[in-house]
């Protein structure tokens, strides 16, 4: 699995699995988009988007909020450039939105070890905001790390395999996949 596609040959030919299709990722947001409408019904509710995995998410669940919202990303890396986390937190583009006092839902692709979330809980915090509740596309709970990371909204739960696609990358690869796949350890393998 090179990294040029041959004449003819599609991104799908490549990584053919499909764990879930962009209508599925569409049900998904449908359904906590309507949640998160009547949970913050009348607060001033700013959704921040990770960057760069969840952009895509982000668009696709915003549409489904039927709220007069503000949008915001910060972006945040807790990965090099392999498949494992290197377990320290660096915030690359901060918030421009002022949250003090506001209600925030913090938008991520994928909770992982919780690494993540659980160093952005504390950064938000520090600005005082009035609440802060999180909102994955992907829980993969079985590598957690981080006892008291915790989504409050969860689009699916994934077994510990390793996810590629609609915004998630291997090293900056396949986050235009318009579904979610993943990489086996072969592929990986190939991909060196
Ligand atoms: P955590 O800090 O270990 O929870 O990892 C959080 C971040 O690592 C996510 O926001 C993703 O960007 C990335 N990540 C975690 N698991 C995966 C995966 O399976 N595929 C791609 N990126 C991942
Ligand atoms: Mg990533």
């Amino acid at each position: 699995m090179g990294r040029i596609l041959r004449r003819g040959e599609t991104m799908a030919d490549k990584i053919g699995k499909i764990l879930y299709t962009k209508k599925d990722i569409r049900d998904m947001a449908e359904r906590l988009g309507k949640q998160i409408t009547k949970d913050y019904e009348g607060k001033e509710l700013v959704v921040i988007g990770m960057l760069k995995g969840a952009f895509l998410w982000m668009a696709e669940l915003i549409q489904h909020i039927d709220l007069d919202l503000k949008v915001d990303f910060v972006a945040a890396s807790s990965y090099g450039s392999g498949t494992t986390s290197s377990g320290v937190v660096k915030i690359k583009q901060d918030i421009s939105v002022n949250i003090y006092k506001k209600d925030i839902l913090l938008v991520e692709d994928i909770v992982d070890t919780g690494t993540t979330l659980a160093y952005m809980q504390q950064y938000l915090q520090e600005r005082s905001p009035a609440s802060v509740k999180i909102c994955t596309m992907l829980d993969k709970p079985s590598r957690r790390t981080e006892k008291g990371a915790h989504p409050d909204y969860i689009g699916e739960t994934v077994d510990d395999l390793f996810i590629i696609g609609y915004g998630l990358d291997y090293d900056e690869r396949y986050r235009n996949l318009p579904y979610i796949s993943y990489l086996d350890e072969s592929d990986v393998d190939k991909l060196k």
